[in-house]
């Protein structure tokens, strides 16, 4: 492990580690693998299609370095299957999944010492597709890269596992139907950054976003998913395109329907969400995250005095203790990344 690290004060946010990795391919060939070399600027065009029109996308995927003394990824195929929709949506050539697999298994290999201890964080894991050959049409790029690199990472959320507060964004959406909202396509983010760094500046951790068109229903928190309980069942708003079918989101269905607990994947609307009894969120980044209140206009809701839920807290424990390997891998999500 690196030892200039202060492991307790990791926050979401860039450490340059030593290696990424990288790949090409023309438009019409085959991926093939890609090599490692040293972190740091690539050379692109002017005219590189994802500079231009923003054809690219990401991932965000975590490796976690258990109480078994192992490094896991925690269902990298679902990020790898994901990404590779996401190609198909914005017109790039998909990464085949053994070669992502692959790639984010060798950039952590050799960024080993970065992996923080059990409990401490993760090494974040960011895989990149982009249309990087030069294009001045609006089409497709000629040429495509994929890349890798790392880097440790603590709580996404100020203050960790605390619950946060959230604002419902009513004059800014996230995603409209037939867009890019259910791949994680760059494009999506830079919109959301003047709603939350807005939202910030008024105390709020991140907003909250509606449905573009009838602007009621629950749709994500920022870049996480949502979720509330009532009366005992578990709700989520349904993937209905527009919503990222984030891979937290899958595992914590599973876990709660595991737990005996009714799920419901449905339209969940403001109204209904703030007269629930639990609320939180959820993605690689923000792991669970609590949510203690939730403010839309003149109204504000509160749930638990700043306490998780009973709900959230066992679905959390759940789910960090799977990854840490401290309980069970019940459902086979974790992948060894071997030492
Ligand atoms: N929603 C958005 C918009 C995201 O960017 C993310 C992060 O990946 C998520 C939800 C959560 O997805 P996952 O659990 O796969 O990380
Ligand atoms: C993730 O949860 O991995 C995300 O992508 C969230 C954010 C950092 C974009």
């Amino acid at each position: 492990m690196a030892e200039e690290i202060d492991w307790d004060s990791l926050t979401f946010s860039l450490t340059p580690t030593d290696t990424m990795y990288l790949t090409e391919t023309s438009a019409d060939d085959p991926w093939m693998p890609g090599n490692l070399r040293p972190y740091g600027p690539i050379e692109m065009s002017p005219a590189a299609g994802v500079m231009n029109y923003g054809q690219g996308l990401f991932e965000g995927m975590k490796a976690y370095r258990t109480s078994k003394g192992r490094v896991v990824f925690f269902r990298p195929e679902e990020n790898a299957r994901r990404m590779q929709r996401g190609a198909d949506r914005l017109k790039m050539p998909p990464v085949p999944e053994s070669i992502f697999v692959d790639a984010v298994e060798q950039c952590v290999q050799a960024n080993l010492k970065w992996v923080p201890p059990t409990g401490k964080g993760a090494m974040y894991v960011r895989p990149l597709l982009m249309g990087s050959g030069a294009v001045l049409g609006v089409s497709p790029a000629p040429s495509y890269t994929f890349l890798v690199y790392v880097t440790p990472v603590g709580p996404y959320f100020k203050g960790g596992v605390t619950a946060i507060d959230l604002l419902i964004s009513e004059e800014f959406h996230r995603a409209a139907p037939g867009g890019s909202g259910g791949v994680k396509a760059i494009g999506n983010y830079a919109p959301g950054m003047m709603p939350s760094k807005n939202a910030k500046a008024a105390g709020f951790a991140e907003v909250i976003y509606l449905d573009a068109e009838t602007h009621t229903f629950v749709e994500e928190v920022g870049a996480a998913n949502f979720f509330c309980v009532k009366d005992g069942v578990l709700y989520t708003p349904e993937l209905t395109g527009t919503i990222l079918p984030g891979i937290t989101r899958d595992s914590i269905i599973q876990l709660a329907r595991h737990n005996g607990m009714e799920v419901q994947e449905t339209k969940v609307s403001a109204q209904f969400a703030m007269a629930a009894d639990e609320a939180f969120c959820c993605g690689t980044a923000a792991v669970i995250s609590p949510i203690g209140s939730i403010t839309k206009g003149e109204s504000k809701v509160t749930y638990g005095d700043g306490q998780p839920g009973s709900v959230t807290q066992q679905l959390y424990n759940q789910l960090v203790g799977i990854q840490n390997e401290t309980l069970e891998d019940l459902f086979g999500w974790l992948h060894e990344v071997p030492l």
